[in-house]
């Protein structure tokens, strides 16, 4: 395998569209590259189980960030069936507490259980630690959590590992500190990423992608400075030549 085709598995396109055609579209001028793609809720919502079994079709790995949080019965039945649907990857919230995100894996192992997917397809389970867009004074105030971000961000990393959580989604700015508790095989995924002199747009601490990936991430997620591009391809390739 190259080391192109290592670092393009590991950037997370977020396909961040209202229907199945305006992201199909981007997915034909990507067409070839091995990028890992991420379904959100504006894409699942409206697209759904049929979006990502095409996108499993195409030969590609699918993170569905659908950022699950409930009572844990609702949660085990909600990972139950995203495993079904055989995602890759996918996330709950971590303030749902230990006994919840216990329940998305029970979830992943009834799937496997009832054979509706292979064991060589468990998806791997992450979870969602302080968003990166809280503030230290909406997390103090409004949630009514004291301390820093970045205390919040580690405590619940830790609790997503005892739960047996695989890894969190994080900032980039937070890689060390979780590898350091966690350890390096505990898996992060890290959004707010723009490549040198891309539009900011509404994310407030952001690296570089060669930055992240010298911090030790596993994966980046990219969306509008691929999506908003006027060449997408071209976005990407430079971003993947960036990293090289
Ligand atoms: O367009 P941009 O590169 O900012 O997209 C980032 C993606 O990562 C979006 O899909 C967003 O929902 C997601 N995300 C994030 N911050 C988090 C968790 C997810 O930006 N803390």
């Amino acid at each position: 395998m190259s080391v192109q085709t290592n670092i393009a598995e590991r950037i997370m396109v977020a396909l961040d569209y209202p229907d199945a055609a305006a992201a199909q579209k981007l997915l034909e001028s990507l067409r070839g590259i091995p990028c890992y793609m991420k379904v959100g809720m504006q894409l699942f919502y409206s697209a759904g189980p049929q979006f990502v079994s095409s996108l499993k079709e195409q030969g590609y790995k699918v993170f569905l960030d659908v950022k699950m949080h409930d009572i844990p019965n609702t949660v085990k039945g909600g990972s139950e069936s995203v495993t079904r649907l055989g995602v890759d990857m996918f996330n709950v919230h971590a303030a749902g507490g230990k006994q919840m995100m216990e329940a998305a894996l029970e979830g992943v192992d009834k799937a496997l259980a009832g054979g509706g997917a292979a064991e060589a397809n468990r998806p791997i389970v992450i979870a969602v630690t302080q968003l990166t867009s809280t503030s230290q004074a909406v997390m103090n105030e409004e949630i009514g959590l004291p301390g820093t971000v970045e205390d919040a961000v580690q405590r619940y990393a830790q609790l997503a590992q005892s739960a047996g959580l695989q890894g969190v989604v994080a900032s980039p700015l937070e890689v060390t500190r979780i590898k350091a508790v966690c350890g390096s095989g505990f898996v992060t995924v890290t959004p707010g990423i723009r490549p040198a002199g891309a539009a900011i747009g509404d994310q407030s601490r952001v690296m570089t992608p060669a930055e992240a990936f010298a911090q030790g991430t596993d994966y980046v997620v990219i969306g509008r400075p691929i999506t908003a591009a006027e060449d997408p391809r071209g976005a990407l390739e430079a971003i993947i030549q960036s990293v090289e």
